[in-house]
């Protein structure tokens, strides 16, 4: 029996309202944020001209809550499909008083609950695992709400590959065919998420001008600063996939513990080597 509420109907790879997955992401966020040279590094974090923010999916918060914090001018908007995470947000944003920060429980893949041209900047991170055939709809809504001269940002990876532990790249291999399977991935053969060379493509054929793109790289080989963060966080994150994996029938729990096992004791070896690749791509309303 589990303590954890169940995932439903979603198609994030893991529940929602876990609170393991909220801790996993507040974590995550401060590393990733950093790994990519602050909060919006492709313009040397220049807010100016940026009054409005959307951040969809927004997990516990952390990108809109410092923005808000470091920009008071700024108005910020977080909305996630889990209630437990917009709760802690709005927690947070409570304490700090942050009255320019609000939060609201909603579904991306539904028509989103903002009027015409609302914000400057509609910036989404790790957001695009919802299947490949809905995101045309969904950046079509991202454009809806953009103000023309707006900006629609975002951010993806090809997970946490490549390095040197076998047990990763095997899990990795799970997750793309995993993905692959409930039509999640662009990758042709699912050995990959495919979504870094989609993003500028997206974009454009949702009807962005002016599409550009970066990307970040993070280093989490051992004797890394960030190598202790990522290995807690995949202690965390392929535990709480593993009933994705074994229920989209792709391993069995035996192969899967296994595999978990083995990469967190590779990730711990003096000769571990990993590298991370972000890539944030971004448009313009016309
Ligand atoms: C990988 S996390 C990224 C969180 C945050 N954007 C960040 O970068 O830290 C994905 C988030 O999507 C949320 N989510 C899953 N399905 C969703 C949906 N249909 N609509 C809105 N949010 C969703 C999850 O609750 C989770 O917080």
């Amino acid at each position: 029996m589990t303590s954890e509420p169940s995932k439903g109907d979603n198609v994030y790879f893991n529940n929602p309202e876990s609170g393991a997955e909220m801790a996993r992401l507040i974590d995550q966020d401060r590393y990733i944020t950093e790994g990519m040279g602050g909060l919006l590094a492709e313009r040397s974090n220049d807010f100016s001209g940026i009054h409005r923010i959307l951040d969809m999916a927004c997990g516990p918060g952390g990108w809109a809550l410092e923005i808000a914090y470091t920009h008071p001018e700024i108005e910020v908007v977080g909305f996630d499909i889990s209630q437990a995470m917009i709760d802690y947000a709005r927690a947070r944003a409570r304490v700090q008083g942050l009255d320019n920060a609000s939060f609201r429980v909603m579904d991306m893949q539904k028509p989103l609950d903002f009027p015409d041209d609302s914000f400057d900047l509609v910036n989404g991170r790790f957001v695009l695992f919802i299947p490949t055939s809905f995101i045309p709809a969904f950046l079509k809504e991202c454009m809806r709400i953009t103000r023309p001269g707006g900006t629609i940002r975002l951010t993806e990876s090809e997970w946490t590959a490549p390095s040197t532990s076998p047990a990763m790249e095997q899990m990795l291999g799970l997750i793309g065919r995993a993905l692959k399977r409930v039509g999640q991935s662009f990758s042709p053969s699912g050995k990959l998420v495919g979504i870094t060379p989609m993003l500028r493509s997206l974009l454009k054929d949702a009807g962005c001008t002016n599409v550009q793109h970066i990307a970040h790289v993070i280093d989490y080989s051992s004797g890394e600063p960030v190598h202790d963060a990522f290995c807690k966080d995949f202690a965390t994150v392929y535990r709480l996939m593993q009933p994705f994996l074994i229920g989209v029938g792709v391993t069995t729990q035996e192969e899967v513990d296994r595999l978990q096992r083995q990469m967190e004791a590779e990730m711990m070896r003096d000769d571990f080597r990993a590298i991370m690749f972000i890539l944030t791509a971004w448009g313009t309303k016309p």
